[in-house]
């Protein structure tokens, strides 16, 4: 019962500081869809064991991957208005381990 109730609390309070930071914002309007479950394979938010992969190719070959689409991964994974340091600032916020 204790867990039920910090749980909520927790997520209580990254709901409020999601509105406030706009990588989370992005994420939550754009890369979630995908990311938060790993559809097609995609690595899944806050797993380390995904992403190992992933970062072993270099920040810049992602960002490329995003913008120009990668497998079943849409070009510029949904958000249009993404820049590059949007895209890095995302692809950092997902891939760090969150457990
Ligand atoms: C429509 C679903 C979808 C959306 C939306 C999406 N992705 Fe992806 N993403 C995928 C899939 C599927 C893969 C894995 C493709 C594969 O390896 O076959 C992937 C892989 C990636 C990779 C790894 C690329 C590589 O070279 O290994 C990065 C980085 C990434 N996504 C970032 C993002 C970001 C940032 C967003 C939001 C702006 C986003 N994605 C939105 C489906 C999506």
């Amino acid at each position: 019962m204790k867990r039920v109730v910090v749980g909520l609390l927790l997520a209580a309070i990254s709901v409020i500081a999601s509105a406030a930071d706009p990588v989370t914002d992005r994420y939550n309007k754009a890369c979630v869809v995908c990311h938060a479950s790993g559809v097609a394979n995609a690595p899944r938010f806050g797993s380390a064991e995904d992403w190992k992969p992933r970062l072993a190719k270099g920040i810049d070959k992602l960002v490329l991957s995003v913008k120009n689409g990668f497998n079943a991964m849409p070009p510029r994974g949904m958000c249009n208005d993404c820049s590059d340091t949007d895209y890095q600032a995302l692809i950092q916020f997902m891939s760090t381990p969150k457990k």
